[in-house]
């Protein structure tokens, strides 16, 4: 089984959990692009569902393929929201915004009664942070921004290069006209204190931290899909 097909395995699984009816976060990045294929199909044979996406590629993704959209602002209570992940640990904890949607991406599960990660055993990790932690900052005092984060990373023990992420020419803009800082800490042992104190920074807008959000993630690999809860 190739990447791909465990990304759709993964999705496969996920469509199982939605019920007819149901208001639904729909997330960003290739794993979430297969869910909303197969949504799609369902929707065409007659299933009800309204999306709120949390990417614009997203949103054009349902359009293109007939899955109903509404904002999140028309549907503020979501039932349940399916998305993929950077990286997940054993204790649901992840790390997202590889795809650059983290602001997005956390307002719609956290207004979600659950979410659900769809993953591939690539992303399963014991301790967080191989992946680098994106991190979405006003681009006002983005500078004065990366010392602060780099001072409260380092009083955690954390070292490594926090850079701006770059998209052709210059930077990569969020939806939400942010950028990304790409910060490469390596195993991050206590996520729950770097959430905090970059919560506590004024020009970060938002961390690729999910703690406490997801509630159950559906791995899947070679022979087959895992649940985590
Ligand atoms: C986007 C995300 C994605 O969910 C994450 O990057 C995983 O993407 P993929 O399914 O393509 O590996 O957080 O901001």
């Amino acid at each position: 089984m190739d990447a791909r097909q465990m990304k759709i395995k993964a999705a496969e699984a996920a469509l199982d959990y939605v019920e007819d009816g149901m208001r639904l976060g729909i997330g960003t990045g290739s794993t979430a692009e297969e869910f909303v294929r197969l949504l799609a199909e369902k929707v065409a044979a007659g299933f009800r569902v309204v999306g709120v996406p949390t990417s614009e590629r997203t949103a054009r993704l349902c359009l293109d393929l007939g899955v109903p959209l509404k904002s999140l602002d028309e549907l503020p209570e979501l039932d349940m929201t399916v998305d993929g992940a950077d990286e997940v640990d054993r204790k649901l904890r992840l790390i997202k915004g590889g795809g650059g949607a983290l602001l997005r991406e956390k307002i719609v599960a956290c207004a979600s009664e659950r979410m659900i990660v769809i993953a591939d055993e690539s992303k399963v990790v014991d301790v967080l942070g191989a992946f680098k932690l994106p991190i979405e900052v006003n681009p006002f005092g983005q500078v004065a921004t990366r010392i602060a984060i780099e001072r409260v990373a380092s009083r955690l023990g954390l070292t490594g290069d926090v850079v701006v992420r770059a998209s052709g020419d210059g930077p990569f803009m969020t939806d939400g006209g942010h950028l990304i800082l790409d910060a490469s800490f390596g195993r991050i042992p206590d996520a729950e204190a770097l959430a905090s104190e970059l919560n506590a920074i004024p020009g970060v807008v938002e961390h690729g931290l999910f703690i406490g959000i997801a509630t159950l993630a559906i791995i899947a690999g070679p022979s087959g899909a895992r649940i985590l809860t």
